[in-house]
C-alpha cells in the first residue's frame, strides 16, 4: 500500500529574495539555468500542492495520483527515472508563489506539476514563461492561466467558467420560473465559476435572485449568506466552495433549514472526496457539474478506482485523477523530448495526443486546456455510501 495522506513537506521562503532581486534587475522572476537531469537519466518534477490551509485536503489527493501513477510506472517518466521534489502550496499565493519558486530557481526541477489555487497560479504564470519551464496546472482553473496561451502553461484540470457554465441551462429547464441566487469564495475561482453559470443561465431566460461573494479562507461561518437566500426567496443556489469551505457550507445550508426548500447546485468541488464524507447526509441531493465521478463507467476508470483504493484505502477524486493525468502527459513528453531542459519538454508537451483517462479521453485544446466532456452528478446514497452519481452528460 502506498503512504496515505503522508510525506507533509514544508519548504522555507527562501528563494523570495532571488526572486524579487532578478525581477529588479528586469530579468524573469524565476531563473532556472539547465534544470533538470543530473546526467545519469533521471528528471526532476516539482510537485506544489497544499498540504496545509483549507485546500489541504486537495492537494493530498493530487499528491496520492501523481505517485500512484509512479508506482504503476517504475518510477519513471519518458523512460527517466523521476526525483520528485515536494512543495507546500498552502492557502493563498503569499505561501505558494515562494514554495513554487523554489522548486525552479533552487531545486532545478525540469517541470512543475501541481497548484490548487487560481491567485497562486496567476502569481507564477509569467515567471514560469520566463523561465521557460513547464508547469503543468493540475488544478487551478483561472481562466487567465491559459488565455492567452503560453507554451509553457499547460493545464490537466479544468476552466473554472467552464465548470459553471456547463450547468447553467441545465438548471434553468430544471426551475423553471424560480429564480437562483449565486455565492462564491471571494478570489478568481468563485467569481470566474459564478460568472461562467450565470452566463449560460441567464441566457437560458433564467432569473438571478442574487449575487454575493464570501471572504476566501476565513469564512467559517455562513449563517449570513445563508439568510440572504432565505430572504431573497431564490428557488435554488449555485455555489462554489471547495475542500474546507465546502464541508461548511454544505452543513450549515442543512442545518439552517434551507435544504427541504431550495435547490443547492455547485461546481462539483462542492462534494468531492473528502468534502462529501465530511458533510454526510447534509449532501443528499446535492447536484453539480464536473468532468469525474469516481462512479463514472469505462475501463480504465475501473481499473484506476480499484488500484486507487488498493493503494490509499478509499475512492480517488477528480483531483487525484489531474495529477495522475499530469504524470501521464509528462511521461509522454519525457519520451519525445530531446533533452531534460524545461523548453524542450514544454514542446514535446504539445505533441502528447489523446491521454487515456479515468474521466475517458482526452487531448489538449488550442488553450492547453483538456477537451472533455462535463456530468450532471447528484449525491445519492447506495447501500449506505454517497457519492456523485453521473445523471446525464452536460456537453463540452
Ligand atoms: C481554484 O482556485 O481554481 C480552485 C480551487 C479549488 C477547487 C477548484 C478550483
Amino acid at each position: 500500500m502506498l503512504a496515505r495522506r503522508s510525506g507533509r513537506s514544508l519548504f522555507a521562503v527562501s528563494s523570495l529574495a532571488l526572486t524579487l532581486s532578478l525581477t529588479a534587475c528586469g530579468g524573469s522572476s524565476l531563473s532556472s539555468g539547465e534544470g533538470g537531469g543530473s546526467g545519469d537519466g533521471s528528471v526532476k518534477i516539482g510537485l506544489s500542492v497544499p498540504l496545509s490551509g483549507v485546500y489541504a485536503s486537495l492537494g493530498e489527493d493530487m499528491k496520492q495520483g501523481f505517485e500512484l501513477y509512479l508506482e504503476e510506472h517504475d518510477s519513471k517518466l519518458g523512460g527517466r527515472t523521476v526525483e520528485v521534489v515536494n512543495a507546500d502550496e498552502g492557502e493563498k499565493p503569499d505561501t505558494g508563489v515562494p514554495a513554487t519558486t523554489k522548486l525552479v530557481t533552487q531545486d532545478r526541477v525540469s517541470a512543475v506539476v501541481g497548484l490548487v489555487n487560481s491567485a497562486t497560479a496567476l502569481g507564477l504564470r509569467d515567471s514560469f514563461e520566463g523561465a521557460k519551464v513547464p508547469l503543468v496546472v493540475a488544478n487551478a482553473g483561472a481562466d487567465g492561466l491559459t488565455t492567452p496561451t503560453s507554451d509553457y502553461i499547460w493545464r490537466t484540470a479544468f476552466t473554472n467558467g467552464g465548470v459553471g457554465e456547463a450547468l447553467g441551462a441545465e438548471v434553468a429547464e430544471e426551475i423553471g420560473a424560480g429564480s437562483v441566487y449565486l455565492l462564491g469564495s471571494d478570489y478568481a475561482a468563485g467569481r470566474e465559476s459564478v460568472g461562467g453559470f450565470k452566463k449560460t443561465f441567464e441566457a437560458a431566460g433564467g432569473d438571478v435572485a442574487g449575487e454575493t461573494y464570501t471572504p476566501f479562507g476565513t469564512t467559517s461561518d455562513f449563517q449570513p449568506f445563508l439568510n440572504k437566500v432565505r430572504q431573497s426567496g431564490a428557488k435554488a443556489v449555485y455555489v462554489f466552495y471547495a475542500g474546507a469551505e465546502a464541508v461548511n457550507f454544505v452543513k450549515q445550508f442543512d442545518s439552517f433549514g434551507l435544504k427541504d426548500d431550495v435547490q443547492l447546485y455547485g461546481a462539483g468541488f462542492l462534494t468531492e472526496g473528502g468534502a462529501l464524507a465530511a458533510q454526510g447526509a447534509a449532501a443528499e441531493g446535492v447536484k453539480t457539474s464536473l468532468h469525474y465521478s469516481d462512479l463514472l463507467e469505462n475501463d480504465t476508470n475501473a481499473a484506476f478506482v480499484e488500484a486507487y483504493q488498493e493503494a490509499y484505502d478509499e475512492p480517488p477524486t477528480v483531483y487525484a485523477v489531474q495529477a495522475y493525468d499530469a504524470a501521464a502527459a509528462l511521461d509522454k513528453a519525457i519520451e519525445e523530448a530531446d533533452s531534460t531542459n524545461g523548453e524542450d519538454i514544454a514542446k514535446a508537451l504539445g505533441d502528447v495526443g489523446e491521454i487515456d483517462s479515468p474521466r475517458g479521453p482526452w487531448s489538449f485544446n488550442e488553450s492547453h486546456d483538456p477537451a472533455q466532456s462535463y456530468y450532471l452528478r447528484e449525491v445519492t446514497s447506495s447501500g449506505g455510501t454517497l457519492g456523485n452519481a453521473i445523471i446525464s452528460t452536460l456537453g463540452e
